[in-house]
């Protein structure tokens, strides 16, 4: 191995502990995490140690100034209770892409695909079987140079954390406009995954669970006029057979989901249109009777069907959840591929394998 690792294993695994029928999302953490150093462009120290607490200064510059950026991924087990990743190296660019715009170390790409490897092969018997579940896993990245002041940093931490999980989203969406606050803006931060983008989005979206919807349906900055993307997911509009979603402008983030949700419409032969679609166009079509679905998609969310959607204060329904033709299809048919249920058509899976397995033997 190019980065070599040091491996601590834990004295007693907290497996049996776990209700796997009872999984919600983001509560529970694997045995073990991985995380290395980089100082001055060099990276160095990569363990795969216990999942615990991490010592750091108070003065650490990611808990003042943000330099944080994260991605989110998730491994699968198929019948042959091989473990799988999912498009690992579409993240490990958007990763990069992040860390780029932040000011950050990128990740080299043996390193990324090596702690991914081993961690999740350590910790597969963590890898859920229920249907619909997986292992989440989280890579992320922060600034730690013990120094105050407003500068570019030089101390790095990354690591990878992992996650069973359930659904994100148990049912359709409820999701609202908003003119009082803007998420993001071309020129900002907007394609990042910075951690930034998701604490302002914090209070936005507290007042709309309080109106009862799940999440914010953003619309740009200028002039709440087309939409960019749902706080967690990007979206998908489908009017008169038509899929449309709104482009990669730099406002919103270049979604694994989108893309792979893009291969399977064309394949299936719908046509698909990355443009700028304004949230009017999708109240009209909804008052023609030409709105025939809308939905999220994102890792953690898979493919969430969008249920209402409120504009200034109008409120349209989509068709319920059984006469849809193309959330619920999609949803089943990359999750079949996920959990190689489905072939693999468009080779996204990798199998999970360890080179520290083969070096010991
Ligand atoms: C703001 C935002 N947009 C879109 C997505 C979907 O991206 P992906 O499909 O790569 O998970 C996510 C989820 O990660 C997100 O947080």
């Amino acid at each position: 191995m190019k980065y070599p690792f040091h491996v601590e294993h834990t004295e007693v695994s907290r497996l049996s502990s776990v209700d796997f029928s009872n999984l919600q999302f983001g509560k529970l953490y694997g045995d073990h995490m991985f995380v290395a150093e980089c100082r001055k462009g060099k990276w160095t120290d990569c363990r795969i140690i216990p999942f615990g607490n991490l010592p750091f200064s108070p003065a650490s510059s990611a808990l003042h100034y943000g330099q944080i950026i994260f991605e989110g991924m998730k491994a699968f087990k198929n019948a042959e209770r091989n473990a799988l990743l999912f498009r690992p190296e579409m993240n490990f660019k958007r990763f990069n892409i992040s860390a780029q715009r932040m000011a950050m170390p990128e990740v080299p790409l043996d390193l990324w695909l090596d702690s991914l490897h081993e961690l999740v092969h350590m910790d597969q018997e963590w890898i859920p079987k229920e249907q619909g579940c997986s292992l989440y896993l989280r890579p992320f990245m922060f600034a730690m140079d013990r120094f105050i002041g407003v500068r570019p940093t030089e101390f790095f931490k990354f690591l990878i954390i992992t996650s069973p999980a359930g659904l994100y989203y148990p049912k359709p969406v409820k999701v609202m406009t908003t003119a009082k606050y803007v998420r993001a803006f071309e020129g900002g931060v907007g394609f990042a995954k910075a951690a930034g983008n998701y604490g302002a989005s914090m209070l936005p979206l507290r007042e709309a669970i309080e109106k009862g919807f799940e999440q914010i349906l953003w619309t740009d900055g200028n002039e709440h006029k087309y939409i960019q993307e749902i706080g967690t997911m990007n979206v998908f509009f489908v009017i008169d057979g038509v899929a449309i979603t709104p482009e990669l402008d730099g406002t919103i983030l270049d979604g694994v989901t989108r893309d792979s949700v893009i291969q399977l419409l064309k394949h299936h032969g719908t046509k698909v249109e990355e443009r700028k679609i304004s949230i009017d166009e999708v109240f009209d079509a909804h008052q023609k009777g030409i709105l025939q679905d809308a939905f999220g998609t994102g890792t953690a969310a898979s493919i969430s069907t969008i249920s209402h959607i409120e504009h200034k204060g109008n409120m349209i329904a989509l068709p319920p959840v059984n006469e849809i033709p193309f959330s619920v299809k999609l949803k089943d048919e990359l999750e079949g591929i996920k959990s190689g249920a489905l072939p693999d058509i468009f080779n996204w899976m990798v199998k999970v394998q360890s080179k520290l397995l083969v070096e010991a033997e």
